[in-house]
């Protein structure tokens, strides 16, 4: 039988994750929060709801609800047009290091597309991928580097043998495609507070706000904006979109593809 709703877990997360959970949605917090209450010993998902809303985050029982609630389906080459254009046009001709951040970067699938394009490419400049996600167990997976067929569906078998090492049913990402790509558990409704602001060039952020209501929405552009340098660009997933177009970011339509630049 369904346990009852519970508002304060769902408001709770809500604040602390962005990732919104309606009524008609309970089955989900029901079968993925449910197997947490023994260990944190609760009795309902309420009780859950009071228990995170006294922790800070980052620590348990907030770090095992991170990973039940992750959402984290991705693959390699996903949204191909965004990613060349990445390359084609967006990144400024540099003579320092650059840094594009992926954030919600689940597996670490978009961080090594990103690789695999640096590497496809031949980009001269020094470029920094780095990724985070809320979830310790999606950012655990995206540094061992290991997937299955299905993340590999849109790679071509000469892809697939240059950048990957074939073990068993599994496939490795390649050593050499690690060098500066870095992960690390994270929010990115915490990003101002938690990195130095203005210190990354691009920032990919595709099928996570699409979880996220409309108030934290905006308080995810502000996070994105403090982060990025002046000409810097915010990539979200196709679908998605901004409340106040994006505002005080300016839209460019490029091909199609929605780009917020700060400017
Ligand atoms: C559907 S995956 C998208 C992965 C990748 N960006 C892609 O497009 O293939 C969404 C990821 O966003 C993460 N996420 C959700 N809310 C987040 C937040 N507030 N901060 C960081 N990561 C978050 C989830 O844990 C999940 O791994």
């Amino acid at each position: 039988m369904n346990r009852p709703f519970s508002h304060t877990l769902a408001r709770v997360l809500s604040e602390h994750t962005g990732i919104h959970h309606d009524p008609d949605r309970q089955y989900l917090l029901e079968s993925r929060l449910s197997p947490l209450l023994k260990t944190f010993g609760v009795s309902s998902l309420e009780e859950l709801g009071s228990l995170l809303e006294r922790t800070p985050p980052g620590r348990e029982p907030w770090l095992s609800v991170y990973d039940a609630i992750s959402t984290g389906e991705s693959y390699f080459f996903r949204d191909r047009q965004g990613l060349d254009l990445i390359f084609s046009t967006l990144l400024p001709e540099s003579h320092v290091p650059l840094t594009i951040l992926s954030a919600g970067c689940s597996s670490g699938e978009e961080v090594y597309t990103l690789a695999i394009f640096r590497n496809l490419r031949g980009f001269s400049v020094p470029l920094g991928l780095e990724g985070i996600d809320l979830s310790p167990g999606q950012i655990r997976k995206a540094k061992e580097g290991v997937y299955g067929p299905r993340a590999l569906k849109l790679l071509d078998r000469t892809v697939i043998d240059r950048f990957f090492d074939h073990d068993g049913s599994v496939y490795r990402i390649k050593n050499f495609l690690r060098e500066n790509t870095r992960f690390s558990q994270g929010n990115i409704l915490s990003l101002a507070q938690d990195r130095p602001p203005l210190s990354v060039d691009g920032i990919l952020c595709r099928n996570v706000v699409i979880y996220f209501g409309e108030e934290v929405r905006r308080k995810a552009i502000n996070e994105f904006y403090c982060l990025l340098r002046k000409g810097g660009f915010l990539i979200l997933g196709s679908g998605e979109s901004l409340p106040d177009g994006g505002s005080p970011f300016v839209q460019e339509s490029h091909d199609g593809t929605i780009v917020y630049r700060k400017i």
